[in-house]
């Protein structure tokens, strides 16, 4: 089990024990809003994706140290089709804006470099502003222009992707 200290942040696996707090984000159409995943209708939905991420070293939830409340979850995965280690968040609304985003991208880069990756991507829906210049403040640079779709096909994005190399 891996567990990530950052300044605010601890970074640890979630458990169907976090459904509730988990469920004021994934339950949220706001936070879904460029979100490949369906919204969730209710907190079992949330339990049944918790339960779903067992044994998943590469996904963490974002527990603010201050409160002991999860604020967010974020992942950082191998992509077979870019060779390259994708990342990706999203954090509960009332928490934007506070630079929590990339303080915790920043450490699963590193934890994902310290296991072993060089070659990272992302992408963002190209409206979605503030997930650009996460992925900038990251080190992460401009790649090409593209397109990616919810996980159920209800919706196409326009995006941008970036790449980053580290040696
Ligand atoms: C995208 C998201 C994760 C950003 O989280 P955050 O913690 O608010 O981001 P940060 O506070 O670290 O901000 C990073 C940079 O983006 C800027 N930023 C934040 N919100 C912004 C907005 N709405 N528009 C433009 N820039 C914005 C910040 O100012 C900061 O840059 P700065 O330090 O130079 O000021 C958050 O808004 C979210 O969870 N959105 C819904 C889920 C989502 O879209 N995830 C990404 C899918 S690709």
């Amino acid at each position: 089990m891996s567990l990530i200290e950052t300044e605010r942040l601890i970074l640890r696996p979630m458990t169907e024990a976090d459904g509730e707090a988990v469920f004021q984000w994934t339950g949220d159409p706001a936070v879904n809003r460029y979100m490949p995943y369906p919204v969730h209708k209710n907190v079992e939905e949330t339990k049944d994706w918790l339960r779903s991420l067992q044994g998943k070293e590469e996904e963490f939830g974002f527990c603010q140290k201050e409160t002991g409340q999860l604020i967010g979850a974020g992942s950082i995965k191998y992509r077979e089709e870019f060779d390259a280690w994708e990342v990706g968040y999203n954090l509960r609304k009332d928490c934007w804006g506070k630079g929590y985003a990339t303080e915790a991208a920043r450490a699963l880069l590193q934890w994902a470099y310290e296991h072993g990756a060089r070659r990272f991507m992302a992408r963002h829906a190209t409206a979605n502003v503030a997930s650009g210049n996460v992925l900038k403040k990251c080190g992460y640079q401009f790649s090409h222009l593209g397109q990616y779709s919810r996980y159920d096909g209800s919706e196409t994005f326009d995006a941008t992707y970036y790449t980053m190399e580290m040696e």
